[in-house]
Order: C-alpha cells, then sequence, then structure tokens
C-alpha cells in the first residue's frame, strides 16, 4: 500500500501500479503492526507522530526509515511486527460499503476468468474496491480496467480504497457510476467479470461487448441466483456451457504434534460461474448428457434452454 505516488507510478518500472513498495519505511507510507495475539492495527507513518495501544504508544519516528519486517515495542513492553500490508491483508480491513470479495474468491476469479496482462476488462459493481484491486494488478499498465458501480456512495468508498493502496489512481482504470448495462454495448472487452445482485439481467448486454473467446465470470452468494445465471447464459445461446464451483479454504494449526485443521473456517462466501463467448451467431453443440428428469419439470419457473428441436428443427424429423 502506498499511501503516496512514487517511482513505482511510471509505466516502465517494473512494479508500476503495482500498489507495492521497498526500501526504507517512509512517511505518508501505510504499515501494519501486529501484536503477539495477532490483533492488527494499519498506520499511516508521520514523523513525531505516535500510535496509542492499550499498552502504550509507539513512536512513529521508531519506524520511520527502518526497512519491513522490523519489531517495534511500545511503552507498555508490547512487541509488534512491522510490514507493508499485502494486498489480501489489506482488502480485509479496508473500508467497506458492500460487501467485499474475498481474497480466496479474488484468486480464483483471476486464475480462472484467466485476468492477463493487457486485458481490457469490465467490472460491475465496485463495492468496496475489493476485486478491483485485484483485476487492476492483473491487467497490469498495460491493460484496462473499467468499473461501474451504481451506488454513488459505495463508488466513492471503491475509489478512496483503490487509491489508498495504489498510492493515486491507476491510469488504467476508470470508475463509472452508472448501471454497467447502459455502457457495454458497442465496447469491445475480453473479460467482464460481475459481483451484483442479478447478474443475468446483464448477459445479453455482455454477450454483446465480449470479443469472441471472451470471458464472462460471475460471483454469487446464494443458489437461486447461481441457478438463474446459468439457465440465462444458456438462454442467451452463445455461450459454452457455463462451469459454477465454489472454493472452500481451511486453515490448519500446525504445532508439534498438534497438527489439526483450524476449528475455525469461512463455511461460505460465494459461488463462481464461468462461460466463454462463442463467435458472434454461432451456438455450441448441444449437451451431450440430457438435464435430469424433472430439471426443467412443471415447477420449474426460471429461463429456460432451448431443446434440441427448438435449437434444429430437422434433428428430430
Ligand atoms: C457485493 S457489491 C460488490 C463488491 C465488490 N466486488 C468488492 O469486492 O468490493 C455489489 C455492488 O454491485 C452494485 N451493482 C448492482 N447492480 C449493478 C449494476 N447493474 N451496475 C453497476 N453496479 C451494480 C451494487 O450497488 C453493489 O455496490
Amino acid at each position: 500500500m502506498s499511501g503516496e505516488s512514487g517511482d513505482d507510478a511510471n509505466p516502465q518500472e517494473p512494479r508500476a501500479w503495482s500498489g507495492v513498495r521497498s526500501g526504507p519505511l517512509r512517511a505518508g507510507e501505510w504499515v501494519r503492526i501486529t501484536d503477539p495475539k495477532n490483533r492488527r492495527h494499519h498506520i499511516q507513518l508521520e514523523k513525531g507522530a505516535q500510535f496509542f495501544t492499550h499498552r502504550g504508544a509507539i513512536e512513529h519516528d521508531d519506524i520511520l526509515g527502518s526497512p519491513e519486517g522490523i519489531v517495534v515495542t511500545s511503552a507498555g513492553g508490547v512487541e509488534y511486527l512491522v510490514f507493508r500490508p499485502l494486498l489480501h491483508e489489506y482488502v480485509v480491513s479496508m473500508p467497506r460499503g458492500a460487501a467485499v470479495v474475498y481474497p480466496k474468491d479474488a484468486a480464483q476469479i483471476v486464475a480462472m476468468a484467466d485476468v492477463f496482462p493487457g486485458a481490457r476488462v469490465v467490472e460491475a459493481g465496485a463495492g468496496s474496491g475489493s476485486l478491483t484491486c485485484a483485476l487492476i494488478r492483473a491487467v497490469g499498465p498495460h491493460g484496462s480496467v473499467s468499473s461501474y458501480e451504481r451506488r454513488r456512495d459505495f463508488a466513492d468508498i471503491a475509489r478512496a480504497n483503490v487509491e489508498k493502496f495504489f498510492g493515486g489512481s491507476p491510469p488504467m482504470w476508470s470508475l463509472t457510476v452508472g448501471d454497467v448495462q447502459d455502457d457495454l454495448h458497442g465496447r469491445e472487452v475480453d473479460r467482464v467479470v460481475l459481483d451484483m445482485l442479478a447478474p443475468w439481467e446483464c448477459v445479453e448486454a455482455v454477450g454483446s461487448a465480449l470479443v469472441p473467446g471472451g470471458l464472462v465470470c460471475a460471483y454469487v452468494a446464494t443458489t437461486p441466483q447461481l441457478s438463474r445465471l446459468v439457465e440465462t447464459l444458456r438462454t442467451h445461446g452463445e455461450f459454452t456451457e457455463p462451469d459454477a464451483w465454489e472454493t472452500l479454504v481451511r486453515p490448519w494449526h500446525v504445532e508439534g504434534l498438534a497438527v489439526r485443521p483450524s476449528h475455525k473456517m469461512n463455511g461460505h462466501t460465494g459461488f463462481l460461474v464461468t462461460a466463454r463467448r462463442m463467435a458472434h451467431g454461432v451456438r455450441p453443440p448441444g449437451r451431450k448428457r440430457r438435464p435430469a428428469p424433472g430439471a426443467y419439470g412443471a415447477d420449474y419457473a426460471g429461463p429456460r434452454p432451448a431443446t434440441e428441436s427448438e435449437r434444429d428443427p430437422e434433428s428430430t424429423g
């Protein structure tokens, strides 16, 4: 987390707009201090300032000019680790409007949506800007991330969080207050990443903006959302069969002979869905496996994929 724009903002620098800084800790930078009970605070360094803990003050001057990875001691004798925060540490501690995409899901999105350096990515909604940070990093200085957020108050939070992490507004990033659907027609993009309540409402617009071979990735919190999105993608007809999954991360406790899963775990964040855009006017071949009996029965009320005979009236004679 930069805290001020600096030499890493030069696009020729290998670390340009990565949000990563190195060298001695300077005034204006943010650091993360961690006590022996793993309680963490983020503080912005300022010459002559103090940070007050429940066990006495920490002098910023004891940190300024030092490398990362030092230990400072509060006036009450408690030792604190000092590091610059990593991106995944930053996003779970930054101010929030909307719920954020957690790092385990952001990592999946970057990998499974194949967000590559130079990619043109559209993202909605920006929410608190957590996923935005991961996308900006992944596309790098030669890509673009166009973020959309319907709520101005959330957009303001996203902007503040992104700018704080990168030390300024990354030139490859734009943030628009408005509905993503209004801006997609007529565009050409490689990836669309949706984190919103009703991503199925955007499928038509996403289909018009994605280049052939482009990919849509959506993050949804509940199974009704998952179902409706997947069926809408099928109904569109020019996306590949969607993939849907979730990831569970189970931390482990490792100490001597006590090696076991942690007692605590984040049981649910969300589901991910990806599908690729076919060339315009081209439908994927019909699915080999028939839907389970009753899957689209009388009590199914969602969007229905076309049947084989609707897609190809000559196939059934
Ligand atoms: C869960 S939050 C996104 C969190 C964000 N991905 C993050 O990691 O911080 C969902 C956001 O989508 C916004 N939203 C919903 N539908 C939208 C649309 N059609 N266009 C733009 N923003 C939308 C909402 O206002 C809300 O802030």
